[in-house]
């Protein structure tokens, strides 16, 4: 049995894959990846692949970059962990201080955790207990987006509205008034339609001005809601958002864990229209794509909700084991002083531009409806017949054949359903983006053809 056979061999004997249909899995065949070398990865018999999902969105500044590799090791060489339950350790501070300097508005506490996911978690504990501690302990319940994905936790998945992933839980999960996302995908006039988008934002204020002073919070995917296919929300819907919060003292919690570390071509996508979050939920690239580390960022005001004497009992009860963990703390204040000092969020204007007109020329081909994207986010959809916008067949599976496919031609993608997903890390060249491309071209030309 060759190394290849057997890893195959232990992983479908033992091995419980994520978002996965464990019966199919043996069939398709995976793919054994070994090593990375900046934006590839080399599998098991030594192939490379353009990593086109940034290895779930999370890699920055590719792979194995040797300033994180240093920053971890000489870390590891001084404290591989301490709790911050009672202690605290240089690197979470000085990270807490950086986050603070760079996060938009009075976002100047961290609270750390490890996923995308609990950073949700967590800023809905907060919002939550805020207005318990701020005598109007109605504030309960919250709003959340159509289609919105905010992680898998019992709680992200209440806020969250994908009915293929989350309708199964119903029962365990508690109610959230629910706004209709920004986008029509029948609408003529495309994703980005203004008057439609804004339309929708408009749609708070009546909830807001009816339910307001039974909700503590709304929490939205600023710019792009990721997981429901890269939906691009138009240009000040997230601004009429915030604006219709305020007015109704309703806490703005902005969900940052994909679009933020310069994914959608600045840090955060809040700051694209000015909005100041009194929650931000960050993650994937805080560490550049290296170390599993999440931070729930929280305005002073919030903060201070939670002051008290000890048996006022008014402490936010809640924490993770290896919260603020200190090698994933030095992945993170590596990452972001590689971005400074390498201006690799504007290093990524000409490299988006470029990823925009190579996808006009996929949006021209024959089975593609439509292409979404915003920065280097991008989704490609599928169609069995362009004209009529006829769906296929779940049962055909056609955004993973496509990705299957693209594989042949050295590119690493996944699918939501019938759209592609493209997400290359920021370090993406544009000869990498033409690759990139190319694979999703051909691979598409022989799927529908076929
Ligand atoms: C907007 C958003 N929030 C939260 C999450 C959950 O993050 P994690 O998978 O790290 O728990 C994701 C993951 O894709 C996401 O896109």
């Amino acid at each position: 049995m060759s190394d290849t056979q057997e890893i195959l061999q232990q992983d479908f004997d033992h091995l419980w894959h994520p978002f996965t249909q464990m019966r199919l899995w043996p069939g398709e065949p995976p793919l054994v990846i070994e090593r990375a070398e900046g934006n590839y990865l080399i599998d098991s018999e030594g192939r490379r692949y353009f990593d086109g999902v940034s290895s779930l969105w999370v890699t920055v500044h590719g792979h194995n970059h040797p300033a994180i590799k240093r920053a971890i090791s000489e870390q590891l060489e001084r404290l591989d962990h301490s709790t911050l339950l009672g202690l605290t350790h240089p690197l979470a501070a000085r990270l807490a201080a950086e986050l603070a300097r760079v996060c938009p508005g009075q976002l100047n506490k961290a609270f750390y955790s490890e996923s995308g996911s609990t950073a949700v978690e967590i800023a809905l504990k907060i919002a939550y207990q805020y207005w318990q501690q701020s005598g109007r302990p109605e504030k309960k319940t919250f709003v959340a987006l159509g289609e919105a994905y905010h992680g898998d936790t019992i709680g992200a998945v209440s806020v969250g509205g994908i009915e293929l992933f989350h309708q199964v839980y119903g029962p365990l999960l508690f109610p959230v008034h629910r706004l209709p996302q920004p986008f029509c995908r029948r609408c003529p006039l495309g994703l980005t339609h203004p008057a439609c988008g804004l339309a929708c934002a408009e749609a708070l204020e009546p909830i807001l001005a009816e339910h307001g002073d039974e909700i503590c919070g709304l929490i939205v995917e600023p710019r792009v809601q990721g997981a429901a296919g890269i939906i691009v929300q138009p240009e000040g819907y997230v601004r009429r958002l915030w604006e219709i919060c305020r007015k109704h003292d309703v806490l703005f919690i902005a969900d940052e864990v994909a679009t933020g570390f310069g994914r959608t071509g600045s840090l955060f996508s809040c700051e694209q229209e000015g909005v100041e979050p009194d929650l931000m939920c960050l993650g994937k690239g805080i560490t550049g794509g290296v170390l599993p580390l999440a931070a729930t960022m929280a305005t002073d005001r919030v903060y201070e909700a939670f002051l008290g004497e000890f048996d006022e009992f008014k402490t936010f009860f809640h924490g993770h084991t290896y919260t603020g963990n200190p090698l994933a703390c030095a992945a993170a204040l590596a990452s972001l002083e590689l971005m400074e000092k390498n201006q690799v969020v504007a290093g990524t204007a000409p490299v988006i531009a470029h990823f925009a007109q190579g996808l006009a020329k996929i949006a021209a081909l024959d089975h593609v409806v439509q292409v979404r994207r915003h920065g280097l986010m991008a989704a490609v959809e599928l169609s069995a017949d362009k004209a009529t916008d006829t769906s296929y067949e779940p049962g055909e599976r056609m955004g993973h054949r496509v990705i299957m496919a693209a594989r042949n031609h050295g590119v690493i993608i996944r699918p939501l359903g019938d759209s592609v997903v493209l997400m290359p890390p920021l370090s993406s060249t544009t000869q990498d983006i033409d690759l990139l491309l190319g694979a999703l071209g051909r691979a598409i030309a022989e799927v529908t053809e076929a």
